[in-house]
């Protein structure tokens, strides 16, 4: 099985890629079906682009910078806010059905630290969905695309210095799928915690094989948590149901026990606040024993089935009428800002591989992400390297790979033993979340290690070898910065 570009993963970044690439001939390689696997069909914020009279990329790149505190890429950041327009009607184009005002023209929807309305949905908070009903389509018409669905890719192959394609298993057993062009579009980590918004597929999969291949990555300590998740019923962990962000922004308030908006006394702009100082406030709250609430009965009440129709039916789902009735959050894990490492191309430090999305580190996010820039970057940076593929030479002969190509020393995360999963999950959480210090990191880093040395299951090593990634940079970044909270560094600020 030889291809042009092969693909793993078929979210939006993934599609995006494969359907830029024609007229190429792309394999996408994904765990479950095409456009089913991973977090974008989950998104509820929307696709963040300039597009009101009073808006521009430079304003937007502006907030982009702010969110990431300055330790974005600047040029990356310019590439994305200058390409969103463009891609929203690309996906128009397809088919896709973004909210609209009275008069016809594209609600935009403003969120938290974007200085303007700029955010489009679809169906109120089911902008993923809608999303990847229009790429999944357009992928299943497209005669260059190939799907490997079903299939997990176990190990990368290497050829002289360069990545040639996986070996992958499906239902028909090992294959070994070749490729002149290897793109890494697997999403997240959230399965690496023990709270998360993510599907149980984000579990570092793609990050993992390239790391033990020996690409470069970069930022792991940046992990965003989201305030609001719908509390679990019980003790599990694993994906809980997003309580979007945008409910806030319609004016629902956070409340403890005790009925009080303890933001209100914390930060200026309370619920609005940025997502990292709100998440910190409910743990905190948490910590002490209190149980947090979202109350939206007031800011929304019966409008709420119409406006926020995936969180109505999810609290439906668990007998919470949030008409009427407040809903229990904690926060959650919610996106990767680090990754493999990337340039200008999406290309890694190995040649032959490439990543984008999630996955990918291409600096445009910084210490946190802005609110509705990653569907955004998986389309613009996805639609860009599927568009330098589709012109990219072929390697030379001797470069191609051939079968039996050697394998890089490469594992991955899925079916893994899943009481050995938790306790790694329950672990991160507790010295890798939302609050970091010193003592919990090296006890952490010395707990992996000697997990390392005990787990054999390949599965299960991609994700220690993640999750020792994370940790190692956590530890090293001594100064708290963004999602990179320290609790030691703070106290001695204070102090
Ligand atoms: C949300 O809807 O609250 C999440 C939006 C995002 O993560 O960009």
């Amino acid at each position: 099985m030889t291809y042009d570009v092969l693909i793993l993963g078929s979210g939006i970044a993934g599609l995006s890629t494969a359907l830029a690439a024609a007229p190429r001939r792309v394999a996408v390689l994904t765990r479950g079906q095409l456009g089913e696997d991973g977090a974008s069909r989950w998104a509820q914020g929307g696709i963040a682009a300039a597009l009101g009279d009073d808006d521009s990329p430079a304003l937007h790149a502006r907030d982009t910078l702010a969110a990431g505190l300055q330790r974005n890429d600047a040029d990356a950041v310019a590439r994305l806010t200058g390409a969103a327009a463009a891609a929203v009607a690309w996906l128009e184009r397809l088919g896709a059905c973004f909210d609209r005002d009275e008069g016809g023209q594209l609600r935009l929807g403003r969120e938290a630290a974007h200085a303007r309305a700029r955010i489009v949905h679809a169906q109120g908070d089911a902008s993923g969905a809608e999303v990847m009903r229009c790429l999944r389509a357009a992928a299943l018409a497209a005669p260059h695309i190939t799907r490997l669905e079903q299939h997990e890719a176990r190990q990368l192959l290497c050829q002289d210095g360069r990545v040639v394609g996986v070996r992958a298993c499906g239902a028909q057993g090992e294959r070994e799928v070749l490729a002149d062009h290897v793109v890494l579009a697997t999403g997240g980590i959230g399965a690496l915690y023990r709270y998360t918004t993510n599907p149980p597929e984000s579990d570092g999969s793609g990050l993992a094989l390239a790391m033990r291949a020996g690409a470069a990555v970069a930022d792991m300590e940046f992990v965003q948590f989201h305030p609001t998740a719908l509390a679990p019923a019980s003790d599990a962990g694993g994906q809980l149901p997003l309580l979007t962000e945008a409910l806030r922004g319609a004016g629902a308030v956070l409340l403890n026990d005790a009925g009080r908006r303890f933001l209100l006394a914390q930060v200026r702009e309370a619920e609005l606040a940025p997502r990292d100082v709100v998440a910190r406030a409910v743990w905190a709250e948490l910590q002490r024993g209190q149980r947090v609430w979202l109350d939206a009965t007031q800011a929304v009440g019966g409008d709420f089935p119409r406006r926020f129709p995936t969180v109505f039916a999810a609290c439906m789902a668990r007998g919470i009428d949030p008409r009427s009735m407040p809903m229990p959050v904690v926060p959650a894990q919610h996106y990767h800002m680090g990754g493999v490492r990337v340039d200008a191309a999406s290309r890694s430090s190995l040649p032959g591989l490439y990543a984008v999305g999630e996955v990918a580190c291409s600096g445009v996010h910084g210490a946190n992400r802005l609110a509705s820039n990653s569907l955004l970057e998986g389309l613009v940076f996805g639609r860009g390297l599927g568009a330098l593929l589709a012109q990219a030479r072929r390697p030379p002969r001797g470069e191609r790979g051939r079968s039996g190509a050697a394998l890089a020393p490469a594992e991955t995360s899925a079916d893994g033993d899943t009481a050995r999963a938790r306790e790694l999950a329950d672990l991160m959480w507790r010295h890798a979340g939302l609050v970091r210090d010193g003592a919990g990191l090296a006890q952490a880093g010395a707990t992996i290690q000697a997990w390392q040395r005990q787990w054999s299951a390949p599965p299960l090593r991609g994700r220690l070898a993640v999750a020792r990634a994370i940790v190692a940079a956590a530890a090293q970044r001594r100064q708290g910065i963004g999602a990179h909270w320290r609790a030691d560094d703070a106290l001695a600020q204070a102090g």
